[in-house]
């Protein structure tokens, strides 16, 4: 038992079946159906490995991609193939979730088989919309049809899906009122290294916020500098642009009518608090790239041409940011300096993550891009530790109980 949650070393495996919970979430090519990364995959291998090896009989579920910004979501067939690849062992897959073929499948399957069933957000009660509309109790997801068909033919619940941790939906916290439960290997292992981080970081410790998604990045803000892990937070993408208005820097109109249009607003004047109460804590960019005729420009910060949007920091930035996380003792990173995706706006991230690759620091990056961003970059094997989770990292730094750490905590009652 570790922080109030069983592990599997607790549980006689051999000939059990066991329903493990995984994230293997992964941008996909939607044309071809192939996916963009499989770093998630990998992750989650070692445990799946680990059951069969023991001779369970194991059952995989996991969701892919976003019913609210419909996004990525597609079968879970091209995870088949990786994961057997990462596994090392036949891994079956069945276009099914809880229906009559996925039931028969499941009762067939021998010690030591591995079947990964399709995309659990297919169904209706496992999708994020049906979470926020209906905020079922976890007793209430245990009644959902996921649960009743599937735990009946089980022995043990696994949950490695630290990345959806912070969602409270059946696969992930239903199970665990109904079945003997514990976490896998990844979510323990995600677990130790992000409540390390928190608690005793080797100073100086930098923390890199960058990307579009804001409600997470002024969460991770406010947490970090109101608990002093950060010593400082060097700033990128919409975030950086946010908090320079919100500085009374000039970084043009276009920036200023993006952050407004995308409804992000109200984070100037959060920023407007969070900046003055931190000041010193903070490295903004001195100066941002923009795109004109699809070249890259650069202008310094209180010098940026009326109209133009930021689509990167600039060198100047770039280079400074370097200095600082090669002079650092821990650095954290979530989300790219700019539009990394495309060859003209890349600079900045790319600089990041070069001195990520060189800097003695101890150093976690964590979220969907900036995994991306470090596959991109070839810096997989040079960043010690890369976290799967990006909101639920975010909320579990917060200090707030996850939802499925709750119900795993529950789970281990049973
Ligand atoms: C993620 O990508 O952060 C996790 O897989 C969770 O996905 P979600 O935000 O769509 O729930």
């Amino acid at each position: 038992m570790k922080f109030g949650i069983k592990t599997i070393d607790e549980f006689e495996l051999d000939g059990r079946t066991v329903l493990i919970r995984v994230d293997m979430n992964q941008p996909v090519d939607m044309a071809t159906g192939k996916l963009k990364s499989t770093a998630r995959i990998k992750a989650c291998a070692p445990t799946v490995r680990e059951l069969a090896e023991k001779g369970a009989k194991v059952v995989v579920l996991a969701h892919q991609g976003s019913d609210i910004e419909y996004k990525n979501f597609y079968t879970t067939a091209p995870h088949r193939e990786v994961l057997e690849g990462f596994v090392g062992r036949p891994v079956q897959f069945i276009e099914d979730v809880c229906g009559p073929a996925a039931i028969e499948k499941i009762r067939s399957l021998s010690a030591g088989d591995i079947l990964l069933l399709d995309n659990v957000r297919f169904m209706s009660e496992e999708q994020t919309l049906f979470e926020q509309k209906l905020q079922l109790s976890h007793e209430e997801q245990a009644k959902t049809l996921v649960v009743r068909k599937l735990a009946p033919l089980a022995d043990l619940y696994v949950c490695d899906a630290f990345a959806a941790a912070h969602r409270d939906q059946p696969t992930l916290c239903g199970f665990e009122q109904v079945l003997p439960s514990a976490m896998g290997r990844l979510f323990e292992k995600e677990y130790v290294v992000i409540s390390e981080l928190m608690e005793s970081p080797a100073r100086p410790c930098t923390f890199v916020l960058g990307g579009a998604k804001i409600s997470d990045a002024f969460l991770m803000m406010e947490t970090v500098l109101g608990k002093g892990t950060a010593d400082r937070i060097l700033t990128g993408g919409l975030v950086a642009n946010i908090l320079l208005i919100a500085a009374g820097k000039e970084i043009g109109q276009g920036s200023y009518d993006f952050i407004v249009k995308s409804n992000y607003g109200e984070y100037i004047e959060k920023a407007k608090k969070i900046y003055a109460e931190y000041q010193d804590r903070f490295v903004l960019p001195v100066d941002i790239a923009y795109t004109e005729d699809g070249k890259r420009k650069e202008a310094d910060i209180g010098a940026v041409p009326a109209a133009v949007a930021a689509t990167d920091i600039g060198k100047k930035s770039a280079a400074q940011y370097q200095e600082i996380i090669r002079s650092s003792a821990t650095v954290f990173v979530n989300g790219p300096m700019g539009i990394f995706e495309e060859e003209e706006t890349e600079f900045g991230t790319k600089a990041v993550w070069e001195a990520l690759g060189d800097t003695p620091a101890y150093t976690v990056v964590g979220g969907g891009d900036s995994i991306t961003a470090t596959t991109k970059y070839g810096k997989t094997d040079d960043i010690s530790y890369i976290c799967t989770g990006g909101g639920a990292l975010i909320r579990f730094l917060t200090g707030e109980e996850l939802p499925v750490v709750k119900a795993l905590r529950h789970g281990a009652t049973i």
